[in-house]
């Protein structure tokens, strides 16, 4: 088997581990040692090093103290061993050493790190270095920021240093196999990724809507000249918001994966229906899991049926009634708080009240198309490879059918559909109006 790039990196960081851990024991308990600091072990080179392990470091230009604490986050995955001399027993209280922390797992034999056993590595006794090396387990240190590492908060938390210090199992996958996961759906994330095979010159929308939507890609791109260079951070709220409301089919869902794929973010929709009702009482803490990553991503968050947000408030009854409900009340926080991009789709475009309104940087209307445009969008849906019979006129169907582009899509698969069918590699006028009949009706109109 070729063996796992980046496996080298590791060794070498696990060894120098190992060395690191050795001088501190022997200056603590002054033994013979060659060296007077731990920092006298020189962290391995890692220029050049094109391991992801590598690449994580550099990209946080991680010093030796936070090299110290991502290793031994990781050693228990890695070369759990390598803690067993931290489980020898202090003769004095026939218990282990307090000042090495560390706890026992249920199955786990060994010693699992925690937040102690870092402050004792780095600092020994030394309390002015320990206190600098606290700062590494704040909530704004990247560590905990952007997930690299996980904190029991649960666990006992006698003090704060004595949570369990681990790697997520990010950091766990891509260190080793190099692989940066995206998560799955599950009721713990109720999101999932969402991609489009069209293209921005697919998407037919009249040209205000257009204007709008290239004010969001304007942002995606522009927002660090805006907040940092030119210092609008001060008064402007990070983060862009965006109510996207129209008629079904009409490209909403479709613009917001095109957004996605014009900046390089990730969109993941949530579907608020679902959310809303299926996970009541979870809600809350699986929708901050998903901001919380979304965040740290620089994901797209699209927010898709979002009436079911406009519905449970409405069924409130006074006005200040209106927010009651928690986990809207949540969710519009959170969206609010938000520096990333959030996206919200609904069909409603009643009740979108003044308050509502108000949270967004613009609220985009995607109407049903014109003629125009239905011939635009009937041209495009049928300009690949299949034949079109010569009866097909592009411009009297555009003319004469009043469908969006959803279910101008519609047609098309129930045109080829009814062409192979008949044996025919050819769509005729007939075929698609067997599909525009069907369409039209599930809108409850008549042809
Ligand atoms: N404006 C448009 N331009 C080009 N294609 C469109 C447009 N609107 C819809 N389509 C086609 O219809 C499909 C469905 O549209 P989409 O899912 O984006 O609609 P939507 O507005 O999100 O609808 P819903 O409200 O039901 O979620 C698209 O994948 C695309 O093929
Ligand atoms: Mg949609």
């Amino acid at each position: 088997m070729p063996a796992i790039k980046g496996t080298d990196s590791l060794d070498n960081e696990i060894d120098w581990f190992c060395r690191v851990l050795d001088t501190r024991i022997r200056l603590y308990f002054e033994q013979t040692c060659d060296y007077d600091s731990i920092d006298e072990m020189v962290p391995p080179q890692l220029k050049g090093d094109d391991s992801e392990y590598a690449r994580l470091i550099a990209m946080y230009d991680f010093d030796f103290d936070e090299r110290m604490i991502l290793i031994l986050a990781l050693i228990p995955h890695l070369r759990p061993q390598v803690l067993d001399t931290l489980l020898i027993t202090n003769s004095n209280t026939g218990r282990g050493y307090v000042e090495f922390g560390g706890w026992k797992g249920k199955v786990h034999g060994g010693f699992l790190p925690t937040c102690e056993t870092a402050l004792f590595l780095l600092a020994g006794s030394d309390l002015n270095r320990r206190i600098r090396v606290m700062r590494y387990f704040d909530e704004s240190h990247p560590f905990h920021h952007h997930g690299l590492l996980t904190f029991d908060d649960e666990a006992t938390r006698e003090t704060i240093f004595s949570r369990p210090l681990g790697a997520s199992m990010e950091t766990v996958n891509r260190c080793t196999t190099g692989i940066c996961q995206k998560p799955d759906f599950s009721a713990k994330f109720p999101a999932t990724r969402i991609k489009s095979t069209l293209e921005w010159d697919d998407l037919v929308l009249a040209p205000e809507v257009m204007d709008e939507v290239a004010n969001v890609s304007a942002w995606i791109k522009h927002q660090n000249t805006i907040m940092q260079t030119w210092g609008l951070g001060r008064i402007i709220k990070p983060g862009y918001r965006v109510l996207f409301y129209g008629p079904p089919g009409t490209g909403k869902s479709m613009t917001a994966t095109l957004l996605g794929a014009e900046t390089g973010m990730d969109v993941y929709r949530i579907d608020l229906s679902q959310v809303v009702s299926k996970y009541i009482g979870e809600t809350e803490k699986n929708l901050a899991n998903v901001f919380n990553q979304a965040e740290r991503k620089n994901w797209i968050l699209f927010f898709d049926e979002a009436d079911a947000l406009f519905g449970k408030r409405t069924q409130t009854s006074s006005a200040n009634d209106r927010y009651a409900n928690q986990e809207v009340a949540y969710l519009l926080q959170r969206i609010e708080d938000f520096d990333g991009i959030v996206i919200l789709a609904t069909n409603l475009k009643t009740n979108i009240d003044e308050a509502f309104a108000r949270r967004f940087q613009s609220l985009v209307h995607f109407s049903m198309p014109d003629a125009d445009d239905r011939q635009r969008l009937w041209r495009s849906s049928l300009n690949g490879q299949c034949k079109i019979d010569d009866d097909v006129c592009f411009q009297q169907l555009a003319e004469r059918y009043e469908l969006s582009g959803g279910g101008i899509t519609n047609v098309v698969r129930c045109g080829a559909l009814s062409a192979l069918r008949r044996e025919s590699d050819t769509i005729c006028h007939n075929d698609l109006v067997t599909g525009i009949t069907k369409e039209l009706r599930k809108e409850g109109k008549t042809l």
